[in-house]
């Protein structure tokens, strides 16, 4: 147990994006942008901003064109958004975003629910998108949803999820996030999935997606770690859901990923007090209550 932990891993911050297409409320462009600001000042170097799917599927990021292009670029930080075809590319480019990340469940049912084709459409769509993409000098990222269970089908077999990863990586993606949708993982399924597509992948290509709805997003990231997995995808104070993935909470809370890091030696070049700032700034943009611990107990009060 706990053996194999590295130094050093890179979180990759989808709350501005992943968060926010799951609010019922629309958030103006200005609090959006103050949240990404708030990101950058904590540390977070690779934030995937917004999404150029179609504003009338996911209407609270609609306005993906004018935020992506008021961002003043970072250095040494990387603005992504999720694209789901060529007109969400064409939009990217003209937003000038530095990276786009594909999507593709590995359930038929929750990919037509989410994109309204098969999986092997979707595969067919991003294999054509990819080649202008990097011709625009515009990385590519993908992820495979419902990895860990389908809200629709229930388990999923995961040989056809490593299928998925494996074609998204030999069309170009720079890596796979390997997402569990709904939050329904545990560390003995998370060992045999990671150890079945580790036998396959290289570990650097794989990356974590873990919502946390029953609690165990932090416990699979554990498994992750031991396993030799160094990326994961966070959000600041545990907000979001997939607005086609009925009940799903957000992802893993980036202030209880850190704060987890941090207690074990772990760097992610994340200053936790910032990142608790920017939790709060994005509680009182949703005007709601965050579910993340560590955003609802503080960092010093746990250890007084
Ligand atoms: P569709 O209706 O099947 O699209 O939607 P279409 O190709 O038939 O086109 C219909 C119209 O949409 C056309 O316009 C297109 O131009 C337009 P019209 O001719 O009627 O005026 N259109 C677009 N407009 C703007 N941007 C675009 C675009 N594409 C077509 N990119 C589509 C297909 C994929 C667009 C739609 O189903 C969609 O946008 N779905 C949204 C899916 C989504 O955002 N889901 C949540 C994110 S996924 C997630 O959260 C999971 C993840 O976090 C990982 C995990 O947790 O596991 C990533
Ligand atoms: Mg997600």
């Amino acid at each position: 147990m706990l053996e194999n932990l590295p130094d050093r891993v890179s979180i990759y911050e989808v709350s501005p994006r992943d968060g926010l297409q799951n609010e019922k409320v629309t958030v103006p462009l200005g609090d959006k942008i103050r949240l990404i600001d708030a990101l950058v000042a904590a540390g977070l170097k690779r934030i995937e901003v917004t999404s150029f799917v179609s504003p009338k599927w996911i209407p609270q990021l609609a306005d993906a064109d004018y935020l992506a292009a008021a961002l003043d670029p970072v250095p040494g930080v990387t603005f992504s958004a999720l694209c789901p075809n060529l007109v969400g590319l064409e939009r990217a480019k003209a937003a000038r975003v530095q990276e786009v990340a594909f999507f593709v469940s590995a359930s038929e049912t929750h990919n037509r629910k989410n994109v309204n084709k098969s999986v092997d459409a979707s595969l067919a769509a991003f294999e054509g998108t990819v080649g202008p993409a990097r011709d625009a000098n515009i990385g590519v990222r993908g992820y495979v949803s419902t990895v860990w269970g389908c809200p629709y089908e229930g388990e999923i077999d995961v040989k056809r999820a490593l299928v998925i990863a494996k074609r998204l990586l030999d069309m170009g993606c720079y890596q796979v996030s390997l997402g569990d949708t709904i939050g329904v993982g545990t560390p003995r399924q998370t060992k045999a999935i990671l150890e079945m597509m580790l036998a396959e992948i290289p570990a650097e290509k794989i990356a974590m997606h873990m919502h946390d709805t029953r609690g165990t997003a932090l416990a699979n990231i554990l498994v992750g770690l031991e396993l030799g997995i160094r990326d994961f995808d966070s959000s600041v104070g545990g907000l979001g859901g997939c607005p086609y993935a009925p009940g799903a909470a957000g992802n893993c809370a980036t202030e209880d990923l850190v704060f987890m890091l941090q207690g074990m030696g772990i760097d992610s070049g994340i200053d936790l007090e910032r990142l608790v700032e920017a939790g709060r700034a994005a509680e009182s943009i949703v005007g709601r209550k965050l579910p993340g611990k560590v955003h609802q107990s503080g960092v010093r009060s746990l250890r007084a």
